[in-house]
């Protein structure tokens, strides 16, 4: 394994995510405001053989799995283009290519994705009601949604193998009333539901009464449900996983909020404006995207990824500066106070 990708906490980050575009066609309450983002110059934005590029150097640095998110993924035109490239990555070692979207256009381009090497979705849902839905995201799209999901419990019926979770952010006083419910959906459907603890983002009114601790919905879900029982998790998982016996689904807590798992992150980020973040809630970025261009006059580089070593040095070196807390700036510091660390 490569020694670049390895931090010095021996954290192997193996696991890259992708961001591919700041757009988004919903408004969730709790992510972006009715009149949305600023969003960058294009100019800034990575190009998609530039995202193609950079996959294929950390892939030849030991990353196995990459996913792609946004904003809304699925709102990059290029999208299933840019899918079908990076998933000829499996030739040089990528083992899965995700996906994380909201689902309102998914079921469209679906099957283009699986055949381009899709082999994960998962997929943001916090509400079953219609007019709930409404709300929480400022747009309609319910139905659009729960096509997708059909789609590809449809497509997993004929052998898709899609992995699918269904990820619920929980909010106090919102959607809490619907715990139970996204727990029923597993009982005849084979998906992974995870609620996720609201986190404080820039501009997002998050205030710690809103959240909903792990533990008080696990009380909820086992008041309905005694019998619900812990899985084994995986080393770098985000989630606790546990199941109902004789539930097809599972269901999982991401708990960011109240039990960080820092320790075990393997992931590394890239914004889609190029930066390499390798902490979510972390603000040290490195501009790839400058690096790339700089070296071959804004064109990304197609020599062998081997020779870029000063790329992976820049990886390593952002990924110790954060690790000795070298550029924790005051709006992460006041995070990391918030959960703890
Ligand atoms: P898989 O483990 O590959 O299924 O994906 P994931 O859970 O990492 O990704 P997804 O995009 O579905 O994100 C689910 C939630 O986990 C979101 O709320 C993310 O903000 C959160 N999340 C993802 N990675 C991290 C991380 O490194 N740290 C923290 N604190 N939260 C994360
Ligand atoms: N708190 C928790 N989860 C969030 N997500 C977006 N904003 C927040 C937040 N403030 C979730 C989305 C999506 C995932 C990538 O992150 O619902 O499922
Ligand atoms: Fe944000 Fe995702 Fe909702 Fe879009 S769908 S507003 S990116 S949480």
């Amino acid at each position: 394994f490569s020694a670049f990708l390895t931090d010095t906490f021996n954290r192997q980050h193996d696991y890259l995510r992708i961001s591919v575009t700041e757009r988004c066609n919903l408004r969730c309450l709790y992510c972006m405001p009715e009149e949305g983002i600023e969003l960058s110059p294009s100019a800034r934005l990575l190009t998609s053989p530039e995202i193609v590029y950079l996959s294929s150097l950390f892939v030849s640095q030991g990353v196995t799995k990459i996913r792609l998110t946004g904003g809304e993924p699925t709102v990059r035109k290029d999208i299933v283009p840019l899918m079908q490239q990076i998933g000829d990555l499996r030739r040089h070692g990528l083992r899965e290519l995700c996906l994380t979207t909201n689902g309102i256009s998914l079921h469209r381009k679906l099957d283009s994705m699986v055949e381009a090497g899709l082999t994960g979705v998962n997929l943001s849902l916090d509400t079953l009601d219609p007019f709930q839905f409404q709300i929480m995201t400022r747009r309609k799209g319910f139905e659009a949604v729960m096509k997708s999901i059909d789609r590809i419990l449809e497509m997993n019926k004929a052998g898709a193998g899609i992995k699918l979770k269904v990820n619920c952010v929980m909010m106090r006083g919102v959607n809490d009333r619907e715990i139970l419910p996204f727990v029923e959906l597993g009982r005849e459907k084979p998906i992974e539901v995870r609620f996720i603890e609201y986190m404080p983002f820039d501009g997002n009114k998050w205030n710690r009464g809103k959240m909903f601790p792990y533990q008080e919905m696990l009380a909820v879900i086992r008041e309905k449900y005694p019998t619900l029982e812990k899985v084994t998790d995986h080393k770098n998982d985000t989630s606790k996983t546990y199941r109902v016996p004789g539930f097809q689904g599972r269901v999982g807590f991401i708990t960011s909020m109240t039990h960080n798992f820092c320790g075990t992150c393997n992931r590394l980020r890239i914004t889609s404006d190029g930066n390499l973040k390798v902490c979510l809630f972390g603000n040290s970025e490195v501009s790839l995207r400058d690096i790339v261009r700089k070296e071959n006059d804004g064109q990304p580089i197609d020599a062998s990824a081997m020779e870029h070593l000063q790329l992976m040095e820049t990886v390593h070196t952002a990924a110790r500066i954060h690790d000795e807390g070298g550029l924790v700036n005051e709006r992460e510091q006041e995070i990391l106070d918030l959960i703890g660390m």
